[in-house]
């Protein structure tokens, strides 16, 4: 199907957005794929490995009455990056969200470089890459934690600092990007969560050093990866201004901001 063909396709079948959603295989990004697939949109779960677990999660959608389908493709590989693009305009004609939640550096082994090109680097690369394809009225949407949103405000364990520089460094990126985006009238989304109960990561954290763990449960609970996967949705339908933060848990982190909504 040729790209005109594909957006008359798009058209006809009415208002159900195309929605992309970088490492949904499983965590936040899964959840968020079902919220988003239950209110209409037809979801694509990127995955960079796990193919069976996205196909799993797809069927899963496509069960309950959503649409969902998959797309492999490693976001730090520029060609795999377009090959995604490609994918995703060939079937739907167009993408109006783009949910940018895979993330990485904490891999065990990972070039000293890493984070900054899967956090940085690969976002904008991506974002570069759909914006053809995007029509007036999209969204991006850029996942990151408190950790790293507040990089440089607030202290951050040693072992995570390269990840929350890079992933802040890539929220400036995309922050510097807000007046082109504007002009085409494209809004980036930021949500920021404290560490959120459930996912892979903080279950690997609470085994190596539990006490980091119970040190943020001290200030609140944590957010489940419902409550964030929410946020991330609603995101994705926000008319707020470009560059609004929505927060999700850590109430110590926003005590003393000047505002919630910040940069
Ligand atoms: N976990 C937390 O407590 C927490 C708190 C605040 C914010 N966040 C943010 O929420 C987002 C998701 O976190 P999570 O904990 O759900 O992640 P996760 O469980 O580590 O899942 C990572 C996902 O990213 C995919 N991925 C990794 N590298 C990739 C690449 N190069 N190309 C494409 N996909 C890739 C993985 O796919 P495969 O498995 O197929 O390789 C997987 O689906 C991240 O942006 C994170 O910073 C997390």
């Amino acid at each position: 199907m040729g790209e005109s063909e594909a957006k008359a396709a798009s058209e006809a079948k009415g208002a159900q957005r195309t929605v992309v959603i970088t490492g949904a295989s499983r965590g936040i990004g899964a959840e968020t794929a079902r919220v988003l697939a239950a209110g209409g949109d037809h979801v694509v779960i990127n995955y960079r490995e796990k193919r069976k677990r996205a196909e799993t999660l797809a069927t899963e959608i496509i069960a309950t009455g959503g649409a969902a389908s998959i797309a492999g493709a490693d976001i730090c590989d520029e060609a795999s990056t377009q090959t995604l693009i490609d994918a995703v305009i060939e079937r739907h004609g167009q993408l109006d969200v783009l949910v940018l939640n895979a993330s990485g550096g904490l891999e065990r082994g990972a070039a000293p470089d890493y984070a900054m090109t899967i956090n940085r680097d690969a976002q904008v690369r991506l974002v570069w890459l759909a914006l053809p394809h995007m029509p007036a009225g999209s969204r991006i949407v850029f996942v990151t934690s408190h950790q790293a949103h507040f990089h440089g405000r607030k202290p951050v364990p040693a072992d995570y600092e390269p990840i929350a520089a890079s992933k802040r460094a890539g929220e400036d990126a995309l922050r510097a990007m807000i007046p082109e985006l504007a002009e085409r009238d494209i809004r980036v989304l930021i949500v920021s969560g404290d560490m959120i109960d459930g996912t892979i990561i903080v279950r690997l954290l609470e085994r190596r050093d539990p006490d980091a763990v119970s040190a943020r449960r001290d200030h609140a609970e944590l957010p489940t990866i419902g409550e964030f996967a929410a946020a991330v949705a609603a995101a994705a339908s926000s008319t707020a201004e470009s560059g609004t933060t929505t927060y999700v848990g850590g109430p110590d982190y926003l005590a003393g901001s000047a505002s919630r909504v910040s940069a």
